[in-house]
């Protein structure tokens, strides 16, 4: 059912406290999320990197712990022999940027409030102002109960997926690495509890420190690829017009008239208002459905074409500086590309010597940072045109959607497997990708599957001609000329 959630208060013209008040007791009534929700289920879809991982897999959210199996995924004559997965973290906090953005908005409604002593400015507003803020700066980012659960549900099913990969035995081959983010960390020993779960269902999970495998081992050259890259730093990261479009749509007019709406919804002057406090409302929409399930009140100040104009504000960014906007964004990440057909020419290797495989399982914990330049890298998720501040409209139906993409715990899986066939003695190894545990068709192919061999030869350039040291370099001055 439909909870009579703060929207239909706008328009009473009863008392601000009032109005406060009976808010209040009716989000109290109605704060556990019931499913269906119209307002957040109508807005859910535009969350971008905030989306939570059972809105990209809505089947999760009858039983989230239960296999899903892609029928696309190979069986039969095919054993998968290693599987890496590169995993964003969990469901997160904000960042203290976000709470400190959030503060000085809350701070704006609840001056409002006492500073004009008039009953009449009440409605959402008001509600608003006395609506607890919910988010201290020392959360800063860090990973919430919710995301821990997201980490421990996916090490569920990927070992009632892989059972021969996640063997019992296997568990003391597995190897984790992990940016140095806490969030990052803090993932990693989720998922190895939920692991610990799925061996010993039933018994209390050791510190991750007493596990057999070890806890997850710091690597942020791999992980964080993109702050060990002088290119990208200079002149994306550092550079003040890099980011030219997101700029320039903030005060375009799709935003102009959020601005406008939101101003009169709040009864805020609309010079008190930027792009930036209306962007962190829509957050704190996101972040209260993800971090505490509950439809939050800050939803209301939206309806859903706000939430595809801010959406594309959230892509626009994610696009210029994560995806195919510049170059170097993309060619940063080549040695974690490289990194991972490292592992796979070794499991072939071994197998081919008839060697157990060293490293069955691969499991690497990261950010939408680390998996979007991979993604481009490789090809994905590209559209014709580019994401600019002025063609709003003509990208609706773009590819470059994070939110289906890199939602909270998405992961991108590789899956080698070998193959024998009973008629032809020949061995052959082949791959297939998932992300979000579905089948990600070959770029190269659209095919589910490719041979091993094949998946190499299509990214040969970058495999062979991709070296870290000469993509992140600075471009040289000309010395020679400056002799002269
Ligand atoms: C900053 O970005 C702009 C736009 O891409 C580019 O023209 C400029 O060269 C960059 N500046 C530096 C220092 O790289
Ligand atoms: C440096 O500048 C000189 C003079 O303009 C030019 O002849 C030379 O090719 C340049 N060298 C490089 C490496 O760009």
């Amino acid at each position: 059912m439909l909870c009579g959630c703060p929207g239909v208060l706008r328009t009473s013209a009863a008392p601000a406290a009032a109005l406060a008040a009976a808010l209040l007791s009716s989000l109290a009534r109605c704060s556990l999320l019931e499913p269906g929700d119209a307002v957040v289920s109508a807005l859910s879809p535009y969350f971008g990197t905030k989306t939570r991982y059972e809105d990209v897999n809505p089947a999760l959210r009858s039983d989230p712990e239960a296999p899903r199996r892609d029928p696309r995924l190979l069986e039969g004559s095919c054993t998968p022999v290693q599987l890496v997965a590169l995993i964003r973290h969990g469901t997160r906090y904000p960042t203290a940027k976000q709470i400190r953005k959030l503060r000085q908005l809350h701070g704006l409604l609840q001056a409002r409030r006492s500073g004009g002593g008039d009953g009449e400015a009440g409605g959402l507003g008001a509600a608003l102002a006395a609506w607890p803020l919910g988010y201290a700066d020392w959360m800063d980012g860090q990973l919430v109960e919710k995301g821990r659960l997201d980490m421990r549900r996916l090490a569920l099913r990927l070992a009632a997926l892989f059972p021969a990969l996640f063997s019992r035995e296997n568990y003391g081959r597995l190897r984790l690495v992990t940016s140095s983010k806490h969030r990052c960390v803090d993932s990693g020993a989720a998922f190895l509890q939920g692991l610990w779960q799925h061996y010993h269902p039933g018994l209390p999970p050791p510190d991750v420190a007493d596990m057999e495998c070890g806890p997850p081992r710091i690597n942020d050259k791999l992980m964080r690829f993109f702050d060990h890259c002088e290119k990208f730093l200079t002149e994306v990261e550092r550079n003040e017009t890099a980011l030219y479009h997101v700029e320039a749509f903030k005060t375009g007019p799709e935003m102009q008239t959020i601005l406008k709406k939101v101003s009169d919804t709040l009864q805020v002057p609309v010079n008190d208002l930027n792009a930036d406090l209306i962007q962190v409302a829509f957050f704190t929409c996101s972040f209260d459905l993800a971090i505490k399930g509950i439809k939050s009140p800050w939803c209301d100040v939206f309806d859903v074409d706000d939430a595809k104009v801010l959406e594309y504000l959230n892509d626009l960014k994610q696009y210029w500086k994560r995806g195919y906007g510049y170059t170097i964004n993309s060619r940063s990440s080549c040695t974690l590309f490289q990194d991972i057909f490292r592992h796979l020419d070794k499991a072939v290797e071994q197998k081919q010597r008839s060697q157990p495989v060293s490293s069955p399982v691969i499991l690497q914990f990261g950010h939408a940072e680390t998996l979007l330049p991979l993604l481009s890298l490789m090809g994905y998720f590209k559209d014709k045109e580019p994401l600019t501040a002025y063609n709003y409209e003509e990208q609706v139906q773009r590819k470059f959607r994070s939110g289906h993409i890199v939602p909270y715990a998405s992961n991108l899986i590789f899956v080698l497997y070998h193959c024998e066939d009973a008629k032809t003695p020949k061995e052959e190894f082949q791959v297939q990708m998932l992300l979000n545990e579905k089948v990600l068709p070959l770029a190269h192919s659209q095919e589910t599957v490719s041979l091993y061999e094949d998946l190499k030869n299509h990214y040969k350039d970058i495999l062979q001609s991709c070296q870290t040291s000469e993509e992140c370099a600075l471009p040289k001055m000309n010395s020679t000329f400056d002799e002269l």
